[in-house]
């Protein structure tokens, strides 16, 4: 158990506008941060809420020379009662510690971990929006802050918790979005860290979503590192298809990250009767599903992006195929719908999976 001390600020900043001008995706941050630091004589200590505010860490900070660093993304509704609820915070907290473990930081309790997120977002409740598609999103985040250019296990690191109010990042629920099949830059490799939520995984996929855009596209789905033969996983996010009416994902290989959203996705698939299967896909099987016209949806799945249907894929020797008849299908709807209603209790779901914070 943490003994968390809490100092308020004297300087409330203004809420933003949620419904006529909310900020862009993660640029507003609430008034708060949590902080804990980590040495080897005390371990993880000093437990705190404290006003939001800039770090103070030397150029040679390891984690900025050798990307020592993992993260989360949650986040908070305002339940019908007026106290927040969270979805699936337990997946989070052992998912971090998994990361944690992956590139040698040293693991936060999972009970610890939940207690800091949840006295942090009771703290920050008032910055809870109630529009609807927006959500407070909160980001956990460890780091080696020990200073030294040596390349080695840090010894002192910090986990703190920020959290920004922020509205879906698509309101319609459209198949605008369009999706390149990437298969000459790889994302992640056998034996790597795609399986963990480290940041490293992301800076190599900036490039490729650049090249990508200009090529006229949303997102990229890669491939897998070998053959770039096999589908595997947007840059920040999960990806399902509904071939010959069974919701298809790539199956969880080490090198794809093991999604919360696309987790309760299949769970609910499998309460609901919708046929799934968790397997390999290979980019000529996708290629020929979606011109034969048995792939007749597709998905990206995330926490930040909820569910988002995609419209169309880009091939580099086929072009631009068309998924299904260009319309959000059935099932994604139905998983969509049925997923914002279960985090905002409207819906009841499996056992556990909204915890409501008093
Ligand atoms: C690489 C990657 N894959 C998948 C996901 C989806 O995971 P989750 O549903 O837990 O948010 C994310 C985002 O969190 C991600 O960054």
């Amino acid at each position: 158990m943490l003994d968390i001390k809490i100092e308020l600020t004297k300087n409330r900043k203004a809420k933003p506008d949620m419904k006529n001008n909310p900020p862009e995706f993660g640029t507003c941050t609430t008034d708060h941060m949590f902080e804990m630091d980590y040495d080897p004589e005390h371990g993880w200590h000093d437990a705190r809420i404290v006003p939001y505010g800039p770090f103070m860490v030397e150029p040679i900070t390891m984690s900025f020379h050798y990307a020592q660093e993992i993260f989360e993304g949650m986040k908070a509704f305002m339940g019908p009662d007026g106290n927040p609820l969270m979805f699936r915070p337990d997946m989070n907290a052992k998912r971090f510690q998994r990361s944690a473990k992956r590139v040698c930081i040293p693991t936060i309790p999972v009970e610890d971990y939940l207690q800091a997120v949840e006295t942090f977002v009771k703290v920050e409740k008032e910055w809870i929006p109630t529009e609807p598609a927006t959500s407070l999103y909160i980001r956990p985040v460890a780091f080696a802050t020990q200073a030294s250019v040596g390349v080695e296990t840090a010894t002192e690191y910090k986990f703190f918790i920020v959290a920004c109010p922020v509205k879906n990042y698509h309101t319609e629920f459209s198949s605008d979005d369009s999706c390149w099949v990437e298969t000459k830059y790889s994302r992640a490799s056998e034996g790597g860290t795609g399986g963990d939520k480290c940041g490293c995984n992301y800076a190599n996929t900036l490039l490729p979503q650049e090249e990508a855009v200009a090529r006229g596209y949303d997102e990229i789905v890669f491939a897998d590192a070998n053959e770039h033969k096999y589908i595997g996983e947007i840059s920040a996010s999960n990806i399902m298809f509904v071939i010959d009416g069974v919701v298809v994902t790539p199956e969880l290989d080490g090198t794809i990250l093991p999604g919360i959203t696309r987790d309760s996705l299949l769970t609910l698939c499998r309460e609901w009767g919708i046929p799934c299967e968790e397997r390999k896909i290979t980019v000529d099987e996708l290629k020929e599903t979606l011109q034969n016209g048995k792939c007749t949806e597709a998905m990206s799945t995330g926490t930040a992006v909820v569910i988002e249907p995609i419209g169309s894929f880009g091939f580099e020797d086929v072009g631009r195929l068309i998924v299904g008849d260009g319309n959000v299908g059935p099932i994604s709807r139905k998983l969509y719908e049925g997923l914002l209603a279960i985090q905002r209790n409207e819906l009841e779901g499996p056992e556990g999976w909204l915890v409501e914070i008093k």
